[in-house]
């Protein structure tokens, strides 16, 4: 199938983009390259330009006989988005709008959709199942919940067939160390600690362990970039006319921000010195996946359960490409 793949060469879409080539199909990458690298995508077609070109989208959708479209190019910072709500609606709503438009106007009805566990606020329930109510806290869960909803309606009036994809935490790195996480400034946890342990950051500032949770220290579902792409393969690949799933992509297993530093230390057999923060602003104490229908509808087991497994793919990456794809 020739799938496009928007954001391909970002974090997660450029490992999506290996999967679906790995797996017979043929990606196209569209992608602005504002946080997205040209590197992280050799030997794929690459267009370079803003989801928001009307004109380019319906042009690649015709001259490439598009089937399906995954969209993986939205901007995905909680704090970001409280302090410039406007980017993330302009981005993660109308651009996604004008590329639902063009895939109508083009008769390309089969998407997937990066959605978040973003969209579910401070859940009631956890492990967290689909039917948590979605009630966001930050522009970011709110700008992905739209499109949930837009998605229905455009299923239910146009017969679209779609997926969306609530990730938890993507981490982790290609196997054979090729492609991994590079964003600027990075933010992520998982990035940062492994920084430490190559000498590039002093310490690791942990953002509070004044939580309720067994150590004190925020709990996430760690689930590895891969592992998202076997499941957005299989969801693409379950699509049918006029339907929509929604599903939650995590391990299940929780792990504290500790327990990940100490995962770090292990893998890296380095000290990596830690300094108590403050809270930082919209961090939920504990987000852990229920992932029971994904398992059930895709038949989708993560094969790395363990975080020290996605580590160990992380720190491969980050020992060979210290400066991300800048030391190529
Ligand atoms: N953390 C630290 N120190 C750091 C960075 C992070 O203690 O320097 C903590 C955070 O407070 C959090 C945990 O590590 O408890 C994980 O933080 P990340 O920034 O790696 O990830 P988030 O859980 O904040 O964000 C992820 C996705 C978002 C998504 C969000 C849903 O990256 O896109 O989950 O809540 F919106």
């Amino acid at each position: 199938m020739n799938v496009l793949v928007v954001g391909g060469a970002g974090y997660i879409g450029s490992h999506m983009v290996r999967i679906l080539d790995r797996e017979g199909h043929t990606p196209i990458v569209l992608d602005n390259l504002c946080d997205g690298h040209r590197e992280s995508v050799v030997g794929h077609k690459l267009i370079v330009g803003e989801l928001s070109d009307r004109e380019l989208v319906d042009s690649i959708l015709s001259e490439n006989k598009i089937e399906a479209v995954m969209h993986f190019a939205a901007f995905a910072q909680v704090g970001e988005s409280v302090v410039n709500p406007a980017k993330y609606y302009v981005n993660n709503v109308m651009a996604t709008i004008d590329l639902l438009e063009s895939m109508r106007a083009n008769d390309v009805k089969k998407f997937v959709f990066s959605s978040t566990c973003a969209t579910y606020g401070e859940p009631e329930t956890v492990p967290i199942s689909e039917n948590e109510k979605q009630e966001p806290v930050n522009p970011y869960g709110f700008t992905k919940l739209v499109i949930e909803r837009a998605l229905d309606d455009y299923a239910a009036a146009y017969g679209f067939s779609f997926a969306a994809l609530r990730y938890f935490n993507a981490a982790g790195a290609s196997p054979d160390g090729d492609i991994g996480e590079d964003h600027d400034p990075e933010t992520h946890l998982i990035p940062i600690v492994l920084q430490v342990a190559l000498g590039q950051r002093e310490h690791i500032t942990i953002y509070g362990d004044d939580y309720e949770t067994p150590d004190g220290t925020c709990i996430r579902d760690y689930i590895h970039v891969d592992d998202l792409g076997a499941a957005h393969l299989t969801a693409l690949e379950k699509l049918e006319p006029g339907k929509g799933i929604k599903l939650n992509l995590g391990t299940g297993n929780g792990y504290s921000v500790r327990e990940v530093i100490d995962a770090c230390r292990q893998i890296s057999g380095k000290e990596i010195p830690e300094v108590m923060g403050k809270r930082r602003a919209g961090d939920p104490p504990k987000l852990v996946a229920n992932a029971a229908a994904a398992k059930e509808l895709l038949g989708w087991v993560p094969r790395y359960q363990k975080v020290e497994d996605v580590v160990e793919t992380a720190w491969a990456w980050h020992q060979s490409h210290p400066n991300g794809y800048k030391s190529e």
